[in-house]
């Protein structure tokens, strides 16, 4: 079998390699040349664990293959995904843009059956809009030839994705024929041998799935930073809470973890993309639009919180922060708290020390240099008024306190992601806030 990957992004790239590791034939198309010149190389345009060696590893067996030349892999392809990004407009509605270029020039070159399949978050609808830009195309060439379309959702994290893709909880793909179906189980059988299934359903049923997934996983999020806010008023604490609930299977344990609010390229954008379609045909998404303003507001929970120690006397105040990625085991700064929170300070006057094992250069590319970098987390604390945990990266879970201690000038620490000990820091003289304890 043979497939194409159009768009080398993080989800397109992901794919590709994985399908690759399995040994299916892939080449991965993009538009820009010197992404792909890199790719070559072996020079991965993300970070993910685990990626570079599998691409170097399929890219020597012949098996992964990168071309910006998508004309001539179409005939050569039984499957096209199309993977290109739908950045968010203005109002917040995904933009079908290269979508629907990638359509076209499916269309404009296809002489076979071939399987369009979408693999961008895409709104529904999107696959028949995919449909009617590849038959203009053969129309117009006056070809009447057979093709199918099919959406296949993924459910990628950042950090964790090659373990996702090859274990998956399960596979949804939506299609519109038996022998698109086929094709499909085909091709996803060497995933689903543990017994991980592929859960057939028309298309419109699918691309509703991925933003159903994305918004209830959002949901959880916010109603446990709304629940964990009202424990610091009650005087109850969270993480007692958390476990309580957690425990009931009906609940589950993951994904209520409270915290400084959703970031990622994800969340935010498929929680208004979701709003705004539902806005679109008249149906108001009443919970899902309190999930984003509770998501708002928690991300300024903690300057508020370090606003009120100092009581609003920060101006000239140096604060050390450990963590910008949105999460751990990425560079992603796409809708960080980091980034709120660093405006916040900047805009107060503060001098911001920061580190991160990896989203330095991410920072540097977004913010510039408007903060300082360090070159490691003691380094950021060095006469630091206060603390600031917002990512929480497993080398800042076991600190030394006691060299900390005497590095800071104010021994105060702001915990975004409640990963310390309160006792601990209490008896080291430390003053210690988090999310939903009343410390
Ligand atoms: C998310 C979904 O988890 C994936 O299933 C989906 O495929 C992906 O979006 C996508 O649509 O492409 P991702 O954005 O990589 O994946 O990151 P997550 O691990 O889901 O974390 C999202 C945010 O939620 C992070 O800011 C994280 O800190 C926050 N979070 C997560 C919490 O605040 N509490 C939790 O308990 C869990």
């Amino acid at each position: 079998m043979k497939i194409t990957i159009v768009g080398t992004g993080y989800v397109g790239l992901v794919t590709g390699t994985c399908f690759s590791e399995v040994g299916i034939n892939v080449v991965c198309v993009d538009i820009d040349q010197k992404k792909i010149d890199n790719l070559k190389k072996g020079i991965s345009p993300i970070y993910e664990p685990g990626l570079d060696e599998m691409i170097a590893r399929n890219t020597e067996k012949g098996r992964l293959h990168f071309s910006t030349d998508l004309p001539s892999c179409v005939n050569d392809s039984d499957v096209i995904f199309i993977a290109v990004g739908t950045p968010p407009d203005e109002d917040g509605s995904a933009d079908l843009k290269y979508v629907l270029d990638v359509a076209r020039t499916i269309g404009q070159h296809m002489n076979q059956h071939i399987t369009v399949v979408t693999k961008s978050t895409v709104p529904v609808g999107t696959a028949a809009k995919v449909r009617a830009a590849v038959q203009e195309e053969l129309d117009r060439r006056e070809l009447g030839i057979f093709f199918d379309v099919a959406s296949n959702p993924e459910f990628l994290k950042e950090g964790d994705a090659i373990n996702d893709f090859m274990k998956p909880d399960r596979i949804v793909v939506g299609v519109e024929s038996e022998k698109a179906q086929e094709i499909m189980a085909r091709l996803y059988k060497p995933f689903t041998l543990n017994g991980h299934p592929v859960i057939f359903m028309d298309v419109p049923s699918a691309e509703m799935t991925k933003y159903a997934a994305n918004a209830m996983l959002a949901t959880k999020i916010s109603f446990m930073n709304d629940i964990a806010n009202l424990c610091e008023i009650m005087g109850a604490d969270v993480n007692m809470v958390r476990k309580g609930i957690g425990s009931d299977t009906r609940i589950g344990n993951k994904f209520i973890y409270p915290g400084i609010g959703y970031g990622g390229s994800c969340f935010p954008k498929d929680v208004k993309a979701l709003i705004k379609t539902a806005d679109t045909v008249g149906y108001s998404m009443r919970i899902l639009k309190a999930v984003e303003a509770v998501n708002d507001d928690q991300k300024s929970l903690l300057f508020n919180k370090f606003m009120s120690f100092f009581t609003g006397d920060v101006r000239g105040k140096t604060v050390a922060i450990w963590g910008l990625s949105f999460k751990p085991q990425t560079d992603d700064m796409r809708e960080a708290p980091s980034l709120v929170i660093i405006d916040h300070l900047l805009k107060q006057g503060c001098r911001v020390k920061a580190y991160d094992p990896v989203a330095m250069h991410e920072s540097k590319r977004r913010i510039g240099e408007v903060i300082e970098y360090c070159k490691d987390p003691y380094e950021a604390t060095i006469d630091s008024d206060a603390l600031f945990l917002l990512t929480e990266w497993t080398e800042f879970r076991y600190p030394n306190w006691v060299v900390i201690r005497k590095l800071m000038k104010n021994p105060v620490i702001f915990d975004g992601r409640n990963i310390y000990d309160a006792v601990e820091l209490k008896s080291l003289d430390f003053s210690y806030f988090c999310v939903g304890v009343n410390t």
